[in-house]
């Protein structure tokens, strides 16, 4: 396709059912951090330990100081390439041979949901180098807007998403704490709470007949920090406003965990620990799930089924490869899906858009 755009219309959710298609346990291939200032770190000082908070604590404290992120800057997929250039400059990269998608795994989660998903819109850019689809986020005029003008108690909530990682979290190994008292756990309170440092993982996985290269970010590890047995033990907080009546467990079902469900998967992440705060923030519960079982606490209710999601994906995926056929690393490709008709686009934009960085497009030419 060069010219003229191609459509995709998303089939209802009826017309995905069957069978779930094979997906490939992930394997890590390498881990990154980006630190405070959004530099990457070939090493894993990111990465943080469970270790729970007392229930009682405030999610929404200590907001003042937040940092966040510009969301202006698109870094694209400079940090995920730059650790591949890296690892493979060290000859620390095992062998991923062309790899048919490299994206992160948000942008997989996007696409695993759009046979449920009929409001959020997105964009997508997709840059076709040496057989393997690369894909990035587009922040969008639209998004910005809808981002700016997001109301105070909505930024509030998300702080607390980030609150609760900060006060769920020791940056060393609990084995060390010198018993319950040891200053340490309650010095988290006084933590700033930040969305800019990262603790990041690259899986090599395959849906269907797609080899797939993915960049995730990875909440925390339980029960210790060393390398061995780590990805049993990786760990997905969330925090959800507390269920207290019957719209508020369906919207939890419906929503959140199909959203929890399809992220962690993805990954093989094995346990979603979700923080549940009332309506002035504070923690009053804490409940583990573990992923695999899911899918079956929402079995009878109709509300979704995985096997839609990885159905679509895997037909997404094939189409995508239809779609974007011009091998080129200086071009790239807009994919667009708008909720309002339940379509995706994907039309050619030329040199504009491309985001490959030189390094990595030298590195892997041969
Ligand atoms: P919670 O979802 O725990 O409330 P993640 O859970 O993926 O590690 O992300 C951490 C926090 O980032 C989330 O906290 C949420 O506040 C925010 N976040 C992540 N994805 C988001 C999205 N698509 N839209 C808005 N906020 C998001
Ligand atoms: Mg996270
Ligand atoms: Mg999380």
């Amino acid at each position: 396709m060069h010219d003229e755009s191609a459509r995709l219309e998303i089939p209802e959710p009826s017309q995905l059912r069957g069978p779930f298609p094979p997906y490939q346990r992930p394997a890590e291939l390498l881990s990154y951090s980006l630190d405070e200032d959004r530099h990457i770190q070939f090493d894993d000082r990111e990465l943080s330990c469970y270790y729970p908070p007392p229930l009682g604590s405030c999610l929404f404290d200590r907001m003042a100081t937040y940092k966040t992120r510009d969301l202006t800057v698109n870094e694209h997929l400079d940090n995920l390439l730059t650790s591949l250039v890296h690892a493979k400059r060290e000859k620390s990269l095992p062998s991923i041979g062309r790899p048919r998608f490299l994206t992160f795994r948000g942008i997989l989660t996007k696409i695993l949901c759009l046979p449920y998903n009929s409001r959020e819109g997105w964009e997508l850019g997709a840059t076709l180098y040496k057989g393997t689809i690369h894909l990035e986020e587009h922040m969008t005029e639209d998004r910005l807007d809808r981002e700016r003008a997001l109301p105070q108690h909505v930024r509030r909530l998300m702080y607390s998403g980030y609150r609760f990682e900060t006060v769920s979290t020791l940056d060393f190994d609990p084995r060390e704490l010198q018993g319950r008292d040891d200053p340490r756990i309650s010095a988290r309170y006084d933590k700033d709470t930040n969305n800019l440092s990262e603790f990041n993982c690259v899986f090599k996985t395959k849906l269907g007949d797609h080899s797939i290269l993915m960049g995730a970010e990875i909440d925390c590890v339980c029960y210790g920090m060393e390398k061995e047995g780590r990805g049993e033990r990786y760990l997905e907080l969330k925090t959800s406003t507390l269920i207290n009546s019957p719209s508020s467990r369906e919207s939890f079902e419906k929503h959140k965990l199909l959203r929890y469900y399809i992220q962690s998967f993805l990954a093989g992440i094995p346990q979603i620990h979700v923080g549940f705060r009332d309506p002035r923030g504070v923690l009053r519960a804490i409940r583990s799930f573990k992923t695999a079982e899911i899918p079956r606490l929402v079995r009878n209710k109709n509300y979704w089924d995985p096997s839609v999601c990885f159905r679509f994906a895997d037909r997404f995926l094939t189409w995508l490869t239809e779609v974007i056929t011009v091998d080129d690393p200086h071009t790239s490709y807009t994919i667009r899906y708008d909720p309002a008709t339940r379509t995706v686009t994907a039309s050619f934009a030329g040199p504009s858009g491309a985001f490959l960085i030189p390094d990595y497009v030298e590195e892997f030419e041969t």
